[in-house]
């Protein structure tokens, strides 16, 4: 077990850049030495391609391949490890499953169900989708507390939202803005219930980091997360879904390696997962993201869970308590329902001066409607200053923050 107390001397960032207050791991993860060391192990040791050589570089950097395809499909507890896809990221991920399975079940007249607090990556594609095809794109809002008004108990409401003709139901697990961890395995046996054919995909980008996460247990159908946002490198996104339904969907791009066999006249294609992983894949990053999961598991996910749930409550507290009425803070009110993520207004200052400031004291948070443009549109604002918690955050980083804030109510007041 890692103490999370001495976690920061794993992160050689920390060495670099002395007194960093890193606040935006919902944007990306730090990276601990160990994996940065296995990327290196790879390029100075096996840099080979794979799936392809027959030499002994190629063969080790296949096996450490699919070693971490394995380590993958066991950390989520999918079925096996030929669920496992690796893209460049969730975005990826999500883009392959619009094109490869959304053009291939959505009719004119069908319904794609998403939600307000969605990422672009996971709305974009849907609504582009749905105005193709001539199918209805609904959204699901959310209440004044930045919960889902997707009342589980209230199946008139649901109704509503969820029909025969409901295809698909993606959403997020975690809002990358508000915090908001969904009951994401309520909302789906409820859809499926209305529907038992609807397609549930769940953007687990700001999940899979930070909870534990058993793909069988919360019953959808495809989950999407990133390595680089849970310790990994970048480059790196993962796809998992169920077998059955992964063979029957359209290849996403065509080239090498994902192909069976190429005639002029006609071309047959692998089988999953290869079907779906055309070209080199990043192949250092993929090797060196089972080293971060494996990291994860010495923690522990649900004291990972613990650890930024205290946190952010510290957080909320200090914030509240420092400054009143002067800072609004988004998201549900009762910490149970949140990740580590505080996304805020601060009086009538910009949010991007306030993000300016706090970097100019070394202090990193990102400003922005943070990809989630619906969302904001909805809250009422144009921009939020967002401070994210990982494992390597302390109440010292808090105080940081709070001291920083003060200095910025200083200048802009
Ligand atoms: N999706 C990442 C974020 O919310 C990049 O910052």
């Amino acid at each position: 077990m890692i103490n999370l107390k001495d976690i920061k001397n794993q992160f050689p960032i920390f060495k670099h850049q002395p007194g960093l207050v890193y606040l935006d791991s919902t944007a990306t993860s730090l990276k601990p030495k160990i994996v940065i060391d296995k990327i290196n192990e790879y390029y100075s040791e096996y840099s080979a391609n794979v799936f392809r050589g027959i030499y002994p570089m190629s063969e080790k950097a296949t096996a450490e391949f699919e070693e971490t395809r394995g380590v993958v499909s066991k950390f989520i507890n999918a079925n096996n490890s030929r669920e496992i896809i690796f893209t460049r990221n969730a975005t990826e991920s999500l883009n392959l499953l619009a094109y490869s399975l959304g053009r291939k079940i959505i009719n004119p007249g069908d319904e794609i169900v998403t939600t307000i607090m969605e990422h672009h990556s996971n709305f974009v594609p849907w609504q582009v989708l749905a105005e193709e095809v001539g199918a209805t794109f609904k959204i699901i809002d959310i209440d004044e507390d930045g919960n889902l008004e997707f009342k589980i108990q209230n199946s008139e409401l649901l109704k509503q939202i969820i029909t025969k003709k409901t295809k698909i139901l993606t959403l997020t697990y975690v809002s990358n803005v508000l915090g908001t961890i969904n009951p994401i395995k309520e909302i789906i046996s409820t859809a499926k219930s209305i529907n038992p054919n609807i397609i549930a995909i769940i953007d687990a980008a700001q999940a899979v980091p930070h909870l534990k996460i058993d793909v069988q247990e919360l019953g959808a159908d495809f989950i999407v997360f990133s390595s680089h946002k849970m310790l990994g490198p970048t480059g790196v996104g993962v796809l998992w879904g169920k077998e059955k339904i992964l063979k029957d969907m359209y290849p996403f791009m065509y080239g090498g390696d994902m192909i069976d066999e190429v005639y002029v006249d006609r071309t047959t294609f692998k089988d999953v997962p290869h079907k779906f992983e055309a070209g080199t894949p990043a192949i250092g990053e993929v090797i060196a993201f089972k080293e971060s999961i494996k990291f994860l598991e010495k923690i522990g996910m649900n004291n990972i869970l613990e650890h930024e749930k205290k946190l952010t409550d510290f957080a909320i507290n200090r914030l509240i308590d420092t400054f009143g009425q002067s800072i609004k803070i988004y998201g549900p009110k009762k910490i149970e329902d949140r990740g580590g993520i505080i996304s805020f207004s601060f009086d009538k200052f910009h949010p991007h001066d306030i993000a300016q400031i706090l970097a100019d004291q070394g202090i990193c948070v990102r400003a922005g409607h943070h990809c989630a443009m619906p969302l904001h549109t909805r809250l009422k604002v144009q921009a939020t200053v967002r401070a994210s918690f990982y494992i390597y955050n302390d109440e010292k980083d808090v105080e940081k923050l709070v001291e920083g804030l003060k200095k910025v109510k200083n200048i802009l007041k």
